[in-house]
């Protein structure tokens, strides 16, 4: 699926059969957290009750509640992206949602706060990309202080605006993983929305290699303009 995936902007009118959203909700339970003391949360909603100005929503979307920080961030997108995976395979278009909000009744969940949405539906067009050269993403030397092909499944990663704010770092034995921090869309910082793109970045990591490790480090290599996030290991 990272290979093959794309966001979906045309979906069929009807909803989801009862029995898909029932596996949606049990998928929670298979899901690996990045940070296991973080608490993240997921449910169903209908498209009724979402503030968005895009015209071409499904009748459902995943609301996703978190924790606030750049750390509980980076954990909801390697949560969700496992679940946009998941989705994928099952033949369901999905589209990350940044520009959409909840009414005010359902703006919290368990004391946690609304962080994005997932939309999701029966696609209405082509699900996957033919091929690699569909994807529209900045060269492995933008990304990345090595020509690593390892990092390949992460330079596909979908990100907020296709803003690919990942970069990489290799220290010793480890990869250390970096956020810009100054990526500007229109007049909006979305500082905010690529703390969840490293996380699906990560995802895609931790999905194409087995005995990956997180980690973070006390002494990282430092890189004007950017924030050190986390460190990957891999064996
Ligand atoms: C955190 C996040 C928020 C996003 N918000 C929106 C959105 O509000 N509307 C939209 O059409 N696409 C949204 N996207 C989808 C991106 O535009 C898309 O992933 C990117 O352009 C790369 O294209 P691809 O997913 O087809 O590979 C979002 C993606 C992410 C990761």
């Amino acid at each position: 699926m990272i290979y093959q995936r794309k966001s979906i902007r045309s979906y069929k009118p009807e909803p989801v059969s009862d029995e898909m959203n029932e596996k949606i909700r049990q998928f929670a339970d298979y899901i690996v957290p990045l940070f296991p003391n973080l608490k993240m949360r997921y449910e169903i909603v209908d498209r009724k009750s979402v503030h968005s100005l895009l015209p071409w929503l499904p009748p459902q979307l995943i609301a996703v509640y978190a924790q606030e920080g750049d750390d509980s961030l980076m954990n909801v997108g390697f949560m969700i992206q496992q679940l946009e995976l998941f989705l994928e395979s099952d033949g369901l278009g999905t589209c990350w949602i940044g520009l959409g909000r909840p009414n005010k009744e359902t703006k919290t969940l368990d004391g946690l706060r609304f962080v994005i949405y997932l939309a999701y539906g029966y696609p209405n067009c082509e699900l996957y990309r033919k091929s690699l050269s569909e994807f529209n993403r900045r060269p492995m030397n933008e990304i990345s202080d090595v020509d690593d092909k390892r990092l390949e499944c992460a330079r596909l990663a979908p990100s907020a605006c296709n803003s690919q704010p990942w970069y990489f770092i290799h220290s010793d034995e480890k990869i250390c993983v970096y956020r810009s921090s100054n990526i500007i869309i229109g007049k909006t910082p979305i500082a905010y929305f690529n703390n969840i793109d490293i996380g699906i970045a990560l995802a895609h990591i931790y999905l194409s290699y087995e005995g990956v490790k997180f980690s973070i480090d006390a002494l990282p290599p430092k890189k004007q303009g950017y924030k050190y996030m986390i460190s990957i290991t891999m064996p």
